[in-house]
């Protein structure tokens, strides 16, 4: 039988203390997901491939509810932003919500007719992500980008899609700052 208990999440770092399981994903990870694969190639040439995010759980299969955290690194491929392979959930009714908790990004979001929509992520929003919306986020900022999500625990992932086609827009720096443009490689 599953018992209550109190999580630790710490905001600054994102660690989960109990956590069920973590895992990370490197550059080399993210290959097909940056618009410019050459300068995906520098990027992991002279970073020594580094961890883009890491992914702690709190997941139990007996629970309806699983939550935990996502670290974004901060960073650049070319002038696209560090972001996450971004996902659909295999069940269709299964929402989500993405709790920043320390740093600066944006949530990209996209229906399955195409509509393409953001979330601003700093500390203090809840981005609510309503069923059926593509979603991958994007560290914007200078430092990590810390967020707590909860989600159903069998919502599941369905990474194909984005891989496959991308998403309609990039989030990209320009003048010094994100800006949303459109994805020449969306197919
Ligand atoms: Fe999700």
């Amino acid at each position: 039988m599953l018992l209550p208990e109190g999580v630790v999440i710490d905001g600054r770092t994102g660690s989960v203390t109990p956590s069920t399981d973590r895992y990370e994903k490197r550059l080399s990870d993210l290959r097909g997901f940056f618009r410019d694969d050459a300068a995906l190639d520098r990027a992991i040439e002279a970073g020594g491939d580094p961890i883009a995010y890491e992914v702690f759980d709190f997941r139990h299969a007996d629970s309806d509810l699983a939550f935990g955290t996502t670290i974004m690194m901060p960073g650049k491929v070319g002038v696209e932003f560090y972001l996450t392979r971004g996902h659909f959930h295999l069940r269709k009714e299964c929402g989500e919500a993405y709790y920043t908790q320390s740093g600066e990004g944006l949530l990209l979001l996209e229906s399955r007719a195409g509509e393409t929509r953001t979330v601003e992520m700093k500390p203090g929003v809840c981005a609510f992500i309503p069923p059926d919306w593509g979603h991958r986020s994007i560290n914007t900022g200078k430092d990590k980008l810390v967020f707590v999500w909860f989600c159903a625990t069998d919502a599941g992932h369905d990474y194909g899609a984005i891989k496959d086609r991308g998403m309609r827009k990039l989030v990209v720096e320009r003048d010094g700052k994100p800006a949303l443009v459109d994805n020449p490689n969306f197919a």
